[in-house]
């Protein structure tokens, strides 16, 4: 080889090894901006101010985020023991089985309630579940205390109807029995002749007595007297013998006997009761209905049904916008004492509701 060959090798040699340095610069500027990306991703969950927490498949903390870490130290030790990771299992066997990406639930670590977010992520073939969790205690506490606010009303409501109720029994209705006595008393001494005086006194003997009839009528819906002394089951039969009386509607009553409920949930059945049927009445014209009460181990329910017109919009659903104010009050009183009411209503085949009311120890 001469002299200027070589030379032309070499020079070819160089420039390929420049070629090769540049690309390995431009490789190590590549990764020196990824890890800068990676560090600004990593930044998200370490300046979240919510918990995000990494677990394996085990349900062991991979990853805690400061928020976490500062909340529940304990958490790595403890793993699925703690109680914000109580219930994990079932729920990554569940994500395995489907192809369910994440559940929301609620979960209570003793002093304070979190809601969670439990995510299933695979990454190449790494398999993680993600919790992202933040406290809403004080939202928490607030419905209780808005709950336990309209409890109050309604019971407070339910004590002056039965106050009243009471009111107009006893006094109202005992004054006009006075009355009716005393009217009849001068009656007898009335002089014979005086033929305008006796027919006065007949019609004020009967309109006492209508008056009498009328606020009793009055005092029984403000308050079922019956409800105290004979029960629930009793009462509703009553309530639906009397109804159907009244309005001419064939009702069917199944009931379940001893029953023995606290008073609020006995209330809050007669008013559901009172008022499906007035509604029927009002609007189904219905030929048959049928009302059922019974009990499970768990729940009391209370079934209305009918076979009238029905109406639109009601298909299970729960606190229909379109509502009228009876039918929102029947969902107010059930949910209340934590129960569920529902509306199954079909336009031409009729109307069902249930309503289940959780059972309380007595
Ligand atoms: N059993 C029923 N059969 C047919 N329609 C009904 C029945 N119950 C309720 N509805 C319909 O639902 C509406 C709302 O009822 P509700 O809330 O009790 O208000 P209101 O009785 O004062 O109209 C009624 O106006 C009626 O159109
Ligand atoms: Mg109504």
């Amino acid at each position: 080889m001469d002299d200027g060959m070589e030379t032309a090798v070499l020079q070819q040699q160089i420039s390929t090894l420049q070629a090769t340095v540049a690309r390995l610069e431009q490789q190590v500027a590549d990764y020196q901006q990824l890890e800068k990306k990676l560090q600004w991703l990593a930044s998200f969950p370490e300046q979240n101010p919510n918990m995000v927490i990494e677990t394996d498949l085990l349900g062991r903390p991979t990853y805690m985020n400061p928020e976490a870490r500062h909340r529940f130290p304990e958490l790595g030790q403890q793993g699925l023991g703690h109680p914000l990771l109580r219930g994990l299992r079932p729920i990554i066997v569940s994500f395995a089985d489907s192809d369910q990406e994440y559940v929301a639930r609620e979960v209570d670590v003793g002093d304070s309630v979190l809601e969670e977010k439990v995510c299933y992520t695979l990454y190449g073939d790494v398999h993680r579940v993600r919790i992202f969790a933040h406290d809403v205690t004080a939202r928490k506490r607030a419905e209780e205390a808005l709950q336990e606010m309209a409890r109050r009303v309604v019971m407070a409501q339910e004590e002056e109807r039965q106050r009243i109720s009471r009111e107009l029994h006893d006094e109202a209705g005992q004054a006009l029995t006075a009355l009716k006595i005393g009217l009849e008393i001068i009656q007898v001494e009335v002089p014979s002749g005086a033929e305008g005086l006796r027919q006065n006194l007949a019609e004020a003997i009967a309109l006492t007595d209508t008056t009498r009839d009328r606020i009793r009528q009055l005092a029984r819906g403000l308050r079922p007297p019956a409800l105290d002394t004979v029960g629930l089951n009793l009462t509703l039969e009553d309530f639906c013998e009397n109804f159907g009386r009244i309005t001419q509607l064939a009702i069917a009553y199944e009931g379940t006997p001893h029953l023995r409920l606290e008073d609020a949930a006995n209330i809050c059945l007669y008013r559901v009761l009172q008022e499906a049927l007035t509604n029927v009445a009002k609007h189904a014209q219905a030929s048959q209905v049928l009302v059922k009460l019974w009990a499970d181990e768990t729940a009391v329910h209370l079934s209305i049904v009918d076979d009238g017109v029905g109406f639109v919009g009601q298909t299970a659903v729960t606190r229909p916008h379109s509502a009228g104010l009876g039918i929102l009050g029947m969902h107010e009183r059930v949910e209340l004492l934590g129960g569920h009411l529902e509306i199954q209503s079909v336009p031409d085949e009729g109307t069902r509701i249930m309503a289940r009311l959780p059972l309380t120890e007595m």
